[in-house]
């Protein structure tokens, strides 16, 4: 085991973010940024197929043992957001809600609840209203934390926030803006600070990380999002 936490600029494993973790230590990261997997989880022998209960039961296992790591590395004054949206189950609407039953997410104290609102995403059905919105849980160990905003930032700091979702060139299927990436760092971290992706997808979260001067850590599983992460970083000076 070598502890990743004491890196220099960043760095970012194709691998399961379950043996990232294992590298990382105790209470060592700023600021967790992620958007879990909506539909399949690598590495939890359950991989893309229909949504179902059991892959509700085994997501929710999954995801209890990811909550439980981010909450052990992350420092008492860390901060997490979790990104999380609705989904369906033959037909009917899941909301993220049933994450706030796990004991794993019980152990967080929850700062905030903020709602990502985007225009642009139209469902095919006409039995139910748009789903234009995604769910961003902010997370942290401690009550003592700081939402960094200077007094020359015209941010009301408001729990909705208008961020589009379109994105020019996409990498991935379900890839962030960097706007939103770049709202979530400013105010959680500072420069220097570590900022954790456990599920990196097109790196994101890392890249914006790197172009605002705080450290990264990241790990994702599928190489093809890999490689797409190491030329995103690359590409910043
Ligand atoms: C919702 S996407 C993240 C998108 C990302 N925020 C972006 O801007 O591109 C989730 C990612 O987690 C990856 N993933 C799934 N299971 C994983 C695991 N066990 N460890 C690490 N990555 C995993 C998937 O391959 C997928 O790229």
């Amino acid at each position: 085991m070598s502890d990743v936490s004491n890196c220099k600029e960043g760095l970012v494993d194709l691998t399961d973010c379950i043996s990232l973790f294992k590298d990382i230590p105790d209470n060592s990261i700023d600021l967790v940024i992620t958007s879990p997997p909506y539909d399949n989880i690598e590495g939890a022998g359950y991989g893309k197929g229909t949504k179902d209960v059991l892959f509700l039961k085994l997501y929710s296992e999954f995801f209890d043992e990811v909550l439980t790591e981010i909450y052990r590395v992350l420092s008492p004054t860390g901060q997490v957001f979790l990104n999380l949206k609705s989904g369906t189950i033959n037909k009917t609407l899941v909301t993220p809600h049933w994450i706030e039953f796990l004991e794993s997410f019980k152990k967080f104290k929850l700062k905030s609840y903020i709602i990502w609102k985007y225009s642009g995403s139209f469902d095919s059905t006409k039995a139910r209203f748009h789903l234009d919105y995604e769910v961003i849980y902010h997370l942290s160990k401690t009550d003592d934390i700081t939402i960094y905003h200077d007094k020359d930032d015209h941010d009301p700091l408001t729990s909705v926030w208008n961020i589009k979702h379109h994105i020019k060139d996409r990498l991935h299927p379900v890839q962030m803006p960097e706007a939103l990436a770049e709202h979530m760092i400013k105010r959680g971290s500072k420069e220097g600070d570590l900022v954790l992706d456990p599920f990196a997808g097109s790196g994101t979260t890392l890249v914006v990380a790197k172009k605002l001067k705080r450290r990264y850590l990241g790990s994702e599983i599928n190489p093809d999002h890999y490689a797409n992460i190491i030329k995103r970083l690359e590409a910043v000076k």
